[in-house]
């Protein structure tokens, strides 16, 4: 084809994207601040540096274990929410059908569901009416920031680090988040309340706190009950929120019991509830809900202006996608725990594998290489004697064949620039042990 040098250029004789770049051209400056933020850039980075070294073994990505995953489910669990329709709600044929395949209630189809989900797996009495399901909790995080983010003043707290989607979902919509410190036992209620303080004397309004209490992304750290039960104590004395996102807790390691969600703590109502079926199902349906049942002094619930934003962002949830998580549900007697039993044993087999690798290869006297040893979940935080940035990443999957995601990301480029995270929920045991070898040999070459 012939180049594109000139005005004179045929349209016929132009390739698409040569003829779109002589066409008006926008600076990233004219657009949302947001879109140079490294909050919504890193994860794309990453993704290029993967891209571009195929045959390195991945520590990097977060994607749940797909193992399980059959395509011949997919029809049976439409099949089975199909007949909940019919038999369980009474719905007349032609209901069933517009259900499936008209517009959607707002708010979702599958409440129900998800509020005995609730009762079976965490013993939590939801009204189906204060859930509103969403695509994927990324989503509901959105929604619940544009709700509380009025003007320049207000802000959130989250534990340095924290997952990016949530730094992210705040830039979209404009809203400050502060730091908080994190300790092996998560966000610390310490710095919590030390961080309310100086955002007022800043002439700010605190308005939420977003943790991950089991098993966070990206730390692994887990929140004892106490912690939990001091994070509510705060949250009514400041009149804060606490935002509670929960898409790990099944994947404990087993042993004990789990503690439980700071909502079903919360008699106070300052508990918004994130749920995710991303790792319990499967993230290809893109399901997530909120639990928002705080009144509102005008009328309604927290619920009920959510769903306001929502019929303006997406206007429903995939019916489509809420009728295979909904068949799924009712299939495992609508407990998560049973549904992702599985993938749970497949991370607890991989935790153990990589914590065990870890000591093997790293475990010395001298070993100035040092990790954390989570409960479940499917992330390990290795802390190394040198910068572990993206240059050292293209070196690690360039010269010895590794992926891991640098911690600093995380930290909303404050900190974590000596670590990196390791996820371990997609390779076998094997792959770990490969992988964790050429690992070693990296931090040899680093450190010698
Ligand atoms: C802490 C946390 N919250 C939410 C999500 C995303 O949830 P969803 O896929 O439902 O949007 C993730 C995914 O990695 C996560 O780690």
């Amino acid at each position: 084809m012939t180049p594109v040098t000139g005005p004179g250029a045929t349209v016929l004789d132009a390739p698409a994207p040569a003829a779109a770049a002589a066409g008006h051209v926008l600076h990233t400056g004219e657009l949302h601040y947001s879109l140079t933020d490294p909050a919504l850039t890193s994860m794309t980075l990453l993704s290029e540096i993967a891209v571009r070294h195929p045959d390195a073994l991945s520590f990097a990505a977060g994607l749940p274990f797909e193992g399980h995953y059959e395509t011949s489910a997919l029809p049976r669990y439409l099949e089975t929410y199909t007949r909940h329709l019919s038999q369980e709600r009474g719905l007349t044929p032609e209901q069933v059908t517009r259900t499936l395949f008209q517009y959607g209630p707002t708010k979702g189809i599958i409440n129900d569901l998800l509020a005995r989900h609730l009762m079976i797996d965490e013993g939590l009495t939801v009204d189906p009416d204060a859930i509103v399901v969403t695509s994927g909790c990324q989503e509901a995080m959105i929604l619940v920031l544009r709700a509380l983010r009025r003007d320049a003043r207000d802000v959130v707290f989250a534990a340095a680090p924290t997952y990016v989607g949530f730094t992210g979902a705040s830039r979209l919509v404009d809203m400050t988040v502060r730091q908080v410190r994190e300790t092996a036992h998560g966000l610390d209620p310490d710095d919590l309340e030390a961080q309310i303080r100086m955002a007022r004397a800043d002439g700010l309004n605190p308005r939420a706190c977003y943790v991950i209490p089991d098993f966070a992304n990206p730390s692994g750290a887990t929140m004892p009950v106490d912690v939990r039960r001091r994070l509510l104590r705060i949250a009514e004395e400041e009149g804060i929120l606490l935002l509670e996102d929960n898409p790990y807790s099944m994947f404990h390691d087993g042993g004990g019991t789990r503690p439980p969600t700071i909502k079903s703590l919360d008699a106070a109502g300052r508990v918004v509830y994130f749920g995710s079926f991303s790792k319990t199902a499967f993230p290809g349906a893109r399901i997530g809900y909120v639990v928002a049942d705080q009144r509102i002094a005008e009328g309604g619930r927290f619920a009920d202006q959510l769903v306001k934003i929502k019929s303006m962002l997406t206007l429903n949830t995939s019916t489509l996608a809420q009728a295979a998580i909904g068949g799924l549900l009712i299939e495992h007697g609508c407990s998560t725990e049973q549904a992702s039993a599985r993938a749970a044993e497949v991370y607890r087999r991989n935790g153990r594998a990589l914590l065990d690798g870890l000591q093997e290869r790293f475990g010395g006297p001298d070993s100035r290489v040092r990790w954390n040893t989570p409960t479940g979940g499917m992330f390990v935080v290795l802390t190394v004697p040198f910068r572990a940035d993206e240059a050292a990443l293209q070196r690690s999957a360039r010269d010895f064949g590794v992926l891991w995601t640098p911690m600093y990301h995380f930290y909303a480029g404050a900190g974590g620039l000596n670590q990196l995270r390791l996820s371990f929920s997609v390779l076998t045991p094997e792959e770990i042990g490969v992988g964790l070898d050429r690992l070693a040999a990296f931090v040899a070459q680093r450190t010698a």
